[in-house]
């Protein structure tokens, strides 16, 4: 029990009284509030979740090395999870946020399927990989995005002219555990039929956009007049139809810290999932330094303090994330405030 000495707290004295009347109460499926109140109503948000760097130069010869012993048939999604130690109960790298880094060798393709969680896919390396959405089929190269939204069909393949391809994949899997509602489904075709997908009268609770370009959306965060002083210069991809985020309970941005650029430090609640799209810095999370280079990807769990730095004074540093900063919005939880 975790005692405060603070008017409108928990501070109960525990007494052989209390112990055998604690005893009946869990023969009952029963149970004292005051016992475990402090803990599960905790004064601001208390992640489990820590900060974390994955290296890619760690990460990615034990990614290259799974082709050779699982294939990607048997594996039906051959991924390495980055798994934050604080949340390995619910496979999340951040908070309610699970992300991986996926391979596949050209002619390879995982069969259709569709779940609840909502996904996206920010592409590493490699050149023909494809994601066919609802039967539309999407070439996708590096720093290219692709939305599998929540209910959607979809496949990945690359193509057999292609060459091997890695990217990180970023769920919402966590999520929709914690809220008991996840389901998966395996088309029944394996593979989807390409079929031209009707936009009109788009009523879907996602964007009608799936594949978000890197040239075009680097270029748009070059125009960007979105400057923060906690993010930089900032481009949210955004359902053009609403300007809303592209997922109901996942945002992504791209940040653009200009040479020798520091932000201020903030924080607020959602967690983050970032990586490096370009250039390199530093961030400091939680009051850890971590500096991180292309292709590294970090983890900001909720309400911790942070903020970033582009180290060089030449380059420009673009950092790649997602968030579930669209389901805080939604249920009126987001928060902020400057550190
Ligand atoms: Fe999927
Ligand atoms: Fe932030």
């Amino acid at each position: 029990m975790k005692r405060e000495n603070v008017i409108g707290r928990a501070n109960v004295e525990d007494s052989p009284e209390l112990e055998a009347y604690y005893a009946a109460l869990e023969r009952e499926a029963l149970g004292a509030l005051w016992t475990v109140a402090n803990e599960i109503e905790p004064w601001y948000p208390q992640p489990r979740s820590v900060p974390v760097l994955w290296k890619w130069s760690r990460i990615e010869p034990l990614v290259r090395r799974a082709p050779g012993l699982v294939s990607a048939e048997k594996a039906a999604r051959r991924v390495v999870m980055l798994v934050n130690p604080g949340r390995k109960e619910w496979s999340a790298a951040a908070g309610l946020l699970y992300t991986g880094v996926q391979i596949m060798n050209p002619g390879e393709s995982t069969s259709a399927h569709r779940h609840q969680a909502s996904a996206l896919r920010f592409i590493m390396d490699g050149r023909g990989a494809y994601t066919v959405v609802d039967g539309e089929r999407m070439t996708l190269g590096p720093r290219d995005l692709v939305l599998t939204p929540n209910g959607t069909w979809h496949d990945h393949g690359i193509a057999a002219d292609g060459t091997q391809c890695v990217w990180q994949d970023g769920l919402d899997i966590p999520l929709m555990n914690a809220l008991d509602a996840n389901f998966f489904e395996v088309h029944p075709d394996v593979l989807q039929k390409p079929s031209p997908l009707s936009r009109e009268h788009w009523s879907k609770p996602y964007s009608p956009v799936f594949r978000y370009g890197w040239d075009e959306s680097y270029e748009a965060l070059r125009r960007s007049s979105e400057h923060s002083e906690y993010d930089g210069t900032v481009y949210e991809y955004r359902n053009p139809l609403t300007g809303g985020p592209i997922m109901p309970t996942l945002g992504a941005q791209l940040q653009r810290l200009a040479p020798g650029e520091r932000t201020r430090a903030h924080r607020h609640t959602g967690s983050v999932i970032y990586q490096v799209a370009k250039g390199r810095g530093a961030s400091v999370i939680g009051g850890q330094r971590f500096e991180w280079e292309e292709k590294d990807i970090f983890a900001l769990p909720s309400w911790a303090v942070h903020s970033h730095a582009n180290t060089s004074s030449t380059e420009d540093a673009v950092l790649f994330s997602f968030s579930d900063l669209p389901a805080m919005r939604a249920l009126a939880l987001y928060r902020e405030q400057p550190a």
